[in-house]
């Protein structure tokens, strides 16, 4: 299984992350949230998982990623941690655990980390973050940016919409820059014009990660449930379903009701003398 050249027992760093991109080499980075699919994806030779406060939607049912909290999140970074033992785990700073100010920003990513045993964080937002980007780096922290659209901030925006068009892309691209040198690792890039990612891509030196941003960003990063055909309804434009998951495990369980009404479920091998 190749896990970007790193030898076997012991999990890849953001240093080999940062080598792969180096060597022009790309790399898939999924969410996840539990320990079985955690280890599923470790075993696929995904090489970074990310924690991500998609939670609130996937996992908690909510109609955003602003309601989860912190406590909800660290034990599903440990579980992911537990689950696996190669991939490099980054842990999302929920909405409202870092905004206020660097120190709470450090305050939650050491909880991540110290309770949760996640390898990085993520924070969403451009230049009003650059204080706790930096904080962060320099306590040994290792944090990803995430631009274009943030999610967290859905109510400002106006929705789910493409961000960085026109003007607002240079804005984008000064950010991007500036995050870089405060210290960031690596830069989610999200659902913003494929020729604007690529610009941030060719002017950086940290890998960038797309989501809905096109083919010349270092990296993926996918929902996992969005990929294999769990989530319900349309998924965006970006996504490209590889599976019918949801429609499998339906198809399961009301063969197994059914067998159960009709008492073909169990048969005498599932019985203990
Ligand atoms: O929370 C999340 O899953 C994310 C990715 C979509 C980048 O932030």
């Amino acid at each position: 299984m190749s896990f970007y050249g790193v030898p076997e027992g012991r999990r890849v760093t953001m240093r080999d992350l940062a080598e792969a991109t180096r060597r022009g080499e790309k790399w898939p980075m999924i969410t996840a949230y539990d320990a079985l699919t955690a280890r599923i994806f470790d075993e696929a030779g995904i090489p970074a998982m990310l924690v991500g406060d998609s939670a609130a939607m996937v996992v908690y049912g909510h109609d955003s990623t602003l309601p989860v909290q912190v406590h909800e999140l660290v034990p599903l970074v440990q579980a992911v941690v537990r689950g696996s033992t190669r991939a490099f785990i980054v842990a999302d700073l929920p909405f409202g655990s870092y905004q206020a100010s660097p120190t709470q920003a450090l305050e939650t990513a050491a909880a991540f980390m110290k309770d949760g045993g996640a390898h990085a964080v993520k924070l969403e937002g451009g230049a009003p973050m650059l204080p706790q980007v930096e904080l962060l780096a320099s306590a040994g922290v290792p944090v990803i940016g995430h631009l274009g659209l943030t999610p967290q901030s859905v109510n400002l925006l106006g929705g789910y919409r493409v961000q960085g068009r026109g003007e607002a892309g240079e804005h984008l691209l000064r950010d991007a820059k500036a995050m870089e040198a405060a210290g960031a690792c690596a830069l989610v890039l999200e659902v913003v014009p494929a020729e604007l990612a690529a610009r941030v891509s060719e002017v950086l030196t940290i890998p960038t990660i797309g989501i809905g941003a096109g083919s010349a960003t270092d990296a993926q990063v996918i929902v996992w449930q969005d990929l294999v055909g769990l989530t319900p309804g349309p998924v965006p434009r970006f996504v490209r379903q590889y599976a019918d998951v949801r429609t499998v495990i339906g198809d399961a369980v009301a063969q197994w009701a059914a067998d159960v009404a009709s008492g073909a479920y169990p048969a005498p091998e599932h019985e203990y003398a």
